[in-house]
C-alpha cells in the first residue's frame, strides 16, 4: 500500500475527529499518523527536591562540556558491558555499564536468577515485588552496574502468544502498575538505575524490526516492522498507564522499542517520547533505545532520544555534525547529556560506585559473588507466584506420602546444559526448557532470561522430601507413555513445560506430547497431578477434565529454587496464594483476535489494535466468554468468605472533574493523580479448617458504556489467618484509578456518576457488591 502524506493526514484528522466524537474506536477506519510534538521538553528537576539536586550538578557540568564530550554521554557502544555510555575523563565522568536482564543479572557467574516478572505478578503481592526489585538491584550495584535494563509493562500480553509476555507483569494495568513501581523502587533504593521498558505498544515478536539486506551499502531496508496503532484513550489506560507508576518512583530511565507506533518508529516517535512521557508525564531521565533500535539520526534526537545503544552510524559525529549545522539544536544535545548526568547524581552513583566487574566478553578471574541470602526470597516468591487451578478432594497438600511416581521432561535438570557462550554476553549461558530434552523451565529465552548459578529441580526437591520420609521414587522423565505404573505409588507428579522466547511468537499454547503424557500418565493412575512451567497462558482443554486428574499447578517460571518452591506448597508448608495473571481460556479459539500476533506481508506491515481496552479478562466479559479459569483465579488449601463491603470517599481532597491546572506536573504526571480519593473496606474469614492467606481483589466498573465491566483497581494480601479468623482487608483509590483518560482535554477526568464496586477472590468470584458516587 502506498501513502501520500496528505492522505495520512486526512485519515488521521477524520479518526481523531471521530474518537472525539465518541465513536468506539474500531469503527474508526484508520488509526492515522502519530501527530507531531516538537520541540522535545527540556528537563529541568522540577519534580523534587532529588531531583532539582541532581539537575543543578548536572547543568553545572554540562555547561563546561564541549560538544564532543556532550556527544560521548550519549553515545552507547556495546563494550564490557552489554551497553555502555562515552566517559568523560576530563571531569571524571565515568562510562557507565548497562546490562540486563529484568529477572536477574544475564550472563554472569555468582548471581542469582530470580523468578520472571509475569511469576511475580501472579503473587498479587507488594511486599514481594519491593523485596525482588530491591534484591536484583543490589546484585547490579554488586557487579559494578549502573543501568538494569528492567523492569518490563511492555509486553503486557495483548497476544496471548507473545514470546516476551513472561517478562512483563501481566495484561492488566493496574497489576502491572503496582509491580512496575515497586520493583523500580527497590532496584533504585539499591543504587541502581531502573529501565521501564518497551515504550510502547511492543506486543509481538512477528516483525518487530525491520528487515535489512547487509550487503548493500546503504544497508537497505527489505521490510518495515509493525505498526501498532491505538488510539490515545487506548494507550494511556492501559499501555502506558503502568509506565506511570514506574516514574512515579523515580525511574531514571525508559527504554524506547522496535516497532513503529501509528507508523512511525518508537525511538523516533515524538508524540511517545516528547509529547506522552517528558510533557504529559514530567520525565526527568533519560531515553535509551532498544539495542539497534535506531531508525534515524537527526528524527530520533529531535523527537526525544537521549541515548542511543549502541550506535551504529547515526549518531557520534553524525550528531555534532547535526548539530553544527542546525538540524538539531545546541539545547537539544546539552538535554540529553544533562539527562543522563543528572539520573546519575540522583542515583548518588558518584560516590564510591563500584567497580565493574561485569564482563560481556570474557569471565572474569575472580568474579564478585553478589547471591548474598537472595535464595531465601527467591524461594518464597516462586512458591507466592505458584497458582493451584484444580485439587479434587484435598488431593493436595500431600501428607505422609511414602511413594509417589515422577514424570515428564520438566521434572529435571537438562541432560546436559546447553550452552552458548557469547550468544548474549558473560561467561556463559544456560537455556533451559527450550524443548522437551532441555529440562524443567526456570525462566524464558532470549535477552531477558536469567543465569541461574543452580538449579533445585522438582525431581531434587521431591527427593528429598521422600528420602526424608523414608520412602520410594520412580521416575520416567523422557517417554510420551511411560509404564507399567507402579501400584503402591501413592501420587504420579507430571510436569510440562511451555516455552517461550524473545524473536518470536508462540504456535500455539499447548503441544502435543505434553497433553499425550499426562493422558497417557492418568490413564493409567488414578492420582494424577499435573505442573507446567510455563511462559504465558498455557490451555489446558486435552486433559483438564479427565477423572484422574486431581490436581493442577501454574508453576510459572520460578527461578533457581524452582524445586524447592513447588515443593513447599506441594506438601504443604506454604499454602498457596498465587492468581494467574492472565486467563485460560476453555480452548485456545476463545481468544479470539487476541490469540496471535499480527503476521502480514506487507511492506509496512500494521496490527490495528482495535480491541482497545478489551485485552485478556476484560475481552471476555465483554464477549461474554465464559474462560476455563479466569484472571485472578488461584486456590488455597482453605476457603474463605468475604462480607461488611463499606465504601467511603474523601472529603479532604480535590474532586474537581480535573485535575488542578495550577498545579504542574512531575514526573509521573499530575500529583493529584495519586490523591486518595475513596477507600474500599471488606472483611476476609478463613471459613476453612487451615491455616492461610486470601488475594482479596477489588475491581471497579466505571460508568458509561464505554468502559470495561471490570477492571482491577485494588489487591490486598490478607492474612495468615486461622481457621474462623477475620481481617480486614482496606483498599485506597486514587484519583487515576477512578478516571478515563479524556481524549478531548487530554487530561484524566472523573466521570460523574456511580461507579460499581465489586470485591472477592478473582475477578468473577465477587461476592460483594457496592457502589461509590462521583458528584
Ligand atoms: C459525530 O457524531 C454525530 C452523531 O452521531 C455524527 O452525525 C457525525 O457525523 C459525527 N462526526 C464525525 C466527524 O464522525
Ligand atoms: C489496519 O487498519 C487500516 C485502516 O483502517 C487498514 O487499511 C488495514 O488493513 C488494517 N490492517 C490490518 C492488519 O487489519
Ligand atoms: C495514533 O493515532 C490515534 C488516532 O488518531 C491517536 O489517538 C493516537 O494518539 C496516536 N498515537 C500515537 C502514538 O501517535
Ligand atoms: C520544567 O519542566 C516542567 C515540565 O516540563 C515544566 O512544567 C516547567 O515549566 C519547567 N520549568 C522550567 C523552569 O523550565
Ligand atoms: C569518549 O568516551 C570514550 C570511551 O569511554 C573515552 O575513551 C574518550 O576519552 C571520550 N572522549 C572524550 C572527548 O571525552
Ligand atoms: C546536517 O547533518 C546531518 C548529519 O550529518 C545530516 O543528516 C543532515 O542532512 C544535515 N543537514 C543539513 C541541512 O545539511
Ligand atoms: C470425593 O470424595 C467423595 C467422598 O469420599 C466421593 O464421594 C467423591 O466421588 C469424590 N470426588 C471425586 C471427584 O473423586
Ligand atoms: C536443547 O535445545 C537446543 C535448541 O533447540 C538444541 O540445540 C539442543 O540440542 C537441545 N538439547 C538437547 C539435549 O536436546
Ligand atoms: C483412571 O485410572 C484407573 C486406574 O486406577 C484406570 O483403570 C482408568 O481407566 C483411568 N480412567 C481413565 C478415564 O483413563
Ligand atoms: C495463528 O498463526 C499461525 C501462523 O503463525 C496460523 O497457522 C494460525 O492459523 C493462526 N491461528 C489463528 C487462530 O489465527
Amino acid at each position: 500500500m502506498k501513502f501520500s502524506a496528505s492522505t495520512l493526514l486526512l485519515s488521521a484528522q477524520a479518526a481523531a475527529a471521530a474518537l472525539n466524537n465518541g465513536t468506539n474506536p474500531s469503527e474508526v477506519p484508520y488509526y492515522g499518523l502519530s501527530p507531531p510534538v516538537y520541540p522535545a521538553p527540556v528537563g529541568n528537576g522540577t519534580s523534587d527536591r532529588s531531583w532539582a539536586k541532581a539537575y543543578k550538578k548536572a547543568k553545572a557540568l554540562t555547561a563546561q562540556f564541549t560538544l564532543e564530550e556532550k556527544m560521548n554521554v550519549t553515545n552507547g557502544f556495546e563494550g564490557l558491558c552489554v551497553g555502555n555510555t562515552g566517559a568523560v575523563p576530563r571531569f571524571g565522568i565515568p562510562s557507565l555499564c548497562f546490562a540486563d536482564a529484568p529477572d536477574g543479572v544475564r550472563g554472569q557467574e555468582f548471581v542469582s536468577a530470580f523468578p520472571a516478572g509475569l511469576h511475580l505478578a501472579a503473587t498479587f503481592n507488594k511486599d514481594l515485588m519491593y523485596k525482588y526489585g530491591k534484591a536484583l538491584g543490589e546484585e547490579y550495584y554488586g557487579k559494578g552496574i549502573h543501568v538494569a535494563l528492567g523492569p518490563s509493562a511492555g509486553p503486557m500480553g495483548r497476544v496471548m502468544r507473545g514470546g516476551r509476555n513472561w517478562e512483563g507483569l501481566s495484561p492488566d494495568p493496574s497489576l502491572a502498575a503496582v509491580a512496575m513501581g515497586a520493583i523500580t523502587r527497590g532496584i533504585q533504593d539499591s543504587g541502581v538505575i531502573a529501565t521501564a521498558k518497551h515504550w510502547l505498544l511492543n506486543e509481538q515478536e512477528a516483525r518487530r524490526r525491520p528487515s535489512v539486506d547487509e550487503s548493500t551499502p546503504e544497508r537497505r531496508v527489505t521490510d518495515e516492522a509493525i505498526s501498532s496503532n491505538a488510539d490515545d484513550r487506548t494507550i494511556h489506560e492501559l499501555y502506558a498507564f503502568p509506565f506511570m507508576n514506574a516514574l512515579k518512583e523515580g525511574a531514571g530511565s525508559v527504554m524506547c522499542s522496535y516497532q513503529r507506533a501509528n507508523h512511525s518508529y518508537a525511538c523516533q516517535n515524538s508524540k511517545l517520547m516528547n509529547g506522552i512521557l517528558k510533557t504529559q508525564l514530567g520525565f526527568e531521565g533519560f531515553v535509551v533505545s532498544d539495542w539497534r533500535g535506531q531508525r534515524s539520526g537527526v528524527a530520533s534526537a529531535n523527537a526525544g532520544l537521549d541515548v542511543v545503544m549502541p550506535d551504529h552510524g547515526f549518531w557520534g559525529e553524525k550528531l555534532v555534525e547535526a548539530v553544527n549545522n542546525g538540524s538539531v539544536s545546541e539545547e537539544r544535545m546539552t538535554d540529553m547529556a544533562t539527562r543522563v548526568l543528572a539520573t546519575w547524581y540522583y542515583l548518588e552513583q558518584e560516590n564510591n560506585f563500584p567497580e565493574t566487574t561485569y564482563r560481556s566478553y570474557s569471565t572474569v578471574g575472580d568474579p564478585v559473588n553478589v547471591q548474598a541470602d537472595h535464595s531465601d526470597l527467591i524461594r518464597e516468591i516462586g512458591a507466592a507466584g505458584t497458582v493451584l487451578v484444580k485439587n479434587v478432594n484435598k488431593t493436595l497438600p500431600l501428607k505422609d506420602v511414602k511413594m509417589v511416581s515422577v514424570y515428564g521432561y520438566d521434572a529435571t535438570v537438562p541432560q546436559s546444559p546447553w550452552q552458548n557462550p557469547n550468544r548474549y554476553g558473560g561467561g556463559y549461558e544456560v537455556n533451559f526448557g527450550w524443548n522437551t530434552f532441555n529440562g524443567t523451565l526456570v525462566t524464558g529465552g532470549g535477552s531477558g532470561i536469567s543465569t541461574p548459578p543452580y538449579v533445585v529441580s522438582p525431581f531434587h526437591a521431591i527427593s528429598d522430601r521422600i528420602a526424608k520420609n523414608k520412602g520410594t521414587i520412580r521416575w520416567d522423565f523422557y517417554s510420551e507413555a511411560p509404564g507399567p505404573h507402579y501400584v503402591n505409588t501413592e501420587a504420579c507428579l507430571v510436569f510440562i513445560n511451555g516455552y517461550a522466547s524473545e524473536s518470536f511468537d508462540r504456535v500455539s499454547l499447548t503441544d502435543e506430547f505434553s497433553d499425550n503424557l499426562v493422558i497417557n500418565v492418568a490413564s493409567m493412575c488414578p492420582n494424577t497431578i499435573v505442573t507446567m512451567h510455563h511462559t504465558g497462558a498455557r490451555t489446558v482443554d486435552a486433559w483438564i477434565d479427565h477423572p484422574n486428574v486431581t490436581a493442577v499447578i501454574y508453576g510459572g517460571l520460578p527461578g533457581q529454587e524452582s524445586g524447592n518452591s513447588l515443593a513447599d506448597v506441594l506438601f504443604g508448608d506454604v499454602n498457596p496464594t498465587g492468581k494467574l495473571p492472565f486467563t485460560i481460556a476453555k480452548k485456545e479459539e476463545d481468544y479470539g483476535e487476541l490469540l496471535n500476533s499480527t503476521n502480514s506481508k506487507d511492506f509496512f506491515p500494521e496490527a490495528n489494535f482495535t480491541e482497545g481496552l478489551y485485552i485478556d479478562y476484560r475481552y471476555f466479559d465483554k464477549k461474554n466468554i465464559t474462560p476455563l479459569y479466569e484472571f485472578g483465579f488461584g486456590l488455597s488449601y482453605t476457603t474463605f468468605g468475604f462480607s461488611n463491603l463499606e465504601t467511603a470517599v474523601k472529603a479532604d481532597v480535590n474532586m474537581d472533574e480535573f485535575p488542578d491546572p495550577e498545579i504542574d506536573i512531575i514526573q509521573g504526571g499530575h500529583p493529584e493523580l495519586w490523591d486518595v480519593v475513596a477507600t474500599v473496606k471488606a472483611h476476609v474469614e478463613n471459613t476453612g479448617d487451615v491455616d492461610g492467606a486470601e488475594i482479596a481483589q477489588l475491581y471497579i466498573g466505571v460508568p458509561g458504556d464505554d468502559t470495561p465491566a471490570r477492571q482491577l483497581r485494588g489487591f490486598e494480601r490478607v492474612g495468615p489467618l486461622v481457621p474462623g479468623q477475620n481481617h480486614r482487608a482496606v483498599f485506597e483509590l486514587t484519583r487515576r484509578d477512578l478516571s478515563t483518560w479524556d481524549v478531548e482535554a487530554q487530561q484524566w477526568r472523573f466521570r460523574r456518576g456511580t461507579y460499581k464496586v465489586y470485591v472477592g477472590s478473582s475477578s468473577r468470584k465477587l461476592p460483594l457488591e457496592g457502589t461509590i458516587t462521583i458528584e
